[in-house]
């Protein structure tokens, strides 16, 4: 759940040699190129005059690609399997997405739960059509796993959990946008449980046999995440206006945490 980024949670960098950087190191140091547009279009949302308007729109938005995590994940394991044994970066995929799959059940009914605590129904939001954007963002995920490599999909990841909110961002977010608690609780999670999460990926992605092609392959599917995620992000902030047309905000009930102003 990318809010405003901070810095990626670091591996320890064991086993390398002087002037060696890590598979994760590298991959970080490419991110970092594009990093800086996806932090500033971060801060222009938490520091948005309407913050409390847009906080659901944000809601909304992110549901549309947690809830395609799992699956994706699932298709990665899939075809990490189906690739054999004698692929070594496909079997040690395929025991990371074992573990790690687990962990992420479920968070998309997190989020639509937030959602209802700010008067948001489930109906409203599962109907209504994700953007391009994010079709864009998780569709060339399916395209790399199925056409490709399934390693792909760990650039994927390495946006979506290597770069956790922070607790003190959130309680500032909480303050800000006036809502309960209760609208918070999937960040609230993700800032505890990503750290470890991020911990976990970074050391998968140093110990895989990686080709020059596959991380050349990691490299552009984070790269192309970054670039994606921040127009999902600008897209939000451009719904200031609460016109609630084409993908805008449309509760289907509304209760006080929502507030009265025009969402
Ligand atoms: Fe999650
Ligand atoms: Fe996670």
């Amino acid at each position: 759940m990318v809010l405003s980024p901070s810095k990626a949670v670091l591996p320890p960098e064991e086993g390398l040699h002087a002037g060696e950087a890590s598979h994760s190191a590298r991959l970080r140091s490419k991110v970092d190129l594009v990093w800086p547009a996806l932090a500033a279009a971060g801060r222009k949302l938490l520091t948005h005059s309407r913050v409390r308007h847009l906080y659901p729109e944000y809601l909304i938005t992110f549901h549309g690609i947690v809830r395609a995590s799992v699956p994706l994940m699932e298709s990665a394991l899939d075809r990490a399997r189906a690739l054999g044994r004698g692929d070594r970066v496909a079997v040690r995929l395929a025991e990371y997405l074992e573990d790690h799959l687990p962990e992420e059940m479920d968070h998309d009914r997190w989020v639509l739960d937030d959602l209802e605590a700010l008067g948001v129904d489930r109906a409203s939001v599962l109907t209504r059509p994700p953007s391009v954007a994010v079709a864009q963002l998780v569709g060339a995920q399916y395209y790399w796993l199925f056409h490709y490599h399934p390693v792909a999909l760990l650039g994927y990841i390495t946006l979506l959990e290597g770069y956790p909110p922070l607790p003190d961002e959130i309680e500032d977010l909480i303050t800000k946008t006036g809502h309960g608690r209760a609208a918070f609780r999937t960040l609230l999670h993700h800032a505890a449980l990503d750290p470890h999460h991020a911990a976990g990926l970074f050391a998968t992605i140093d110990a895989l046999p990686l080709s020059p092609e596959q991380s050349a392959v990691l490299g552009a599917s984070a790269l192309s995440s970054a670039y994606l995620l921040t127009e999902v992000v600008h897209n939000i902030a451009r719904h200031a206006g609460g016109e609630g047309v084409a993908g805008g905000i449309r509760p289907g009930r509304r209760t006080e945490a929502a507030g009265s102003g025009g969402i």
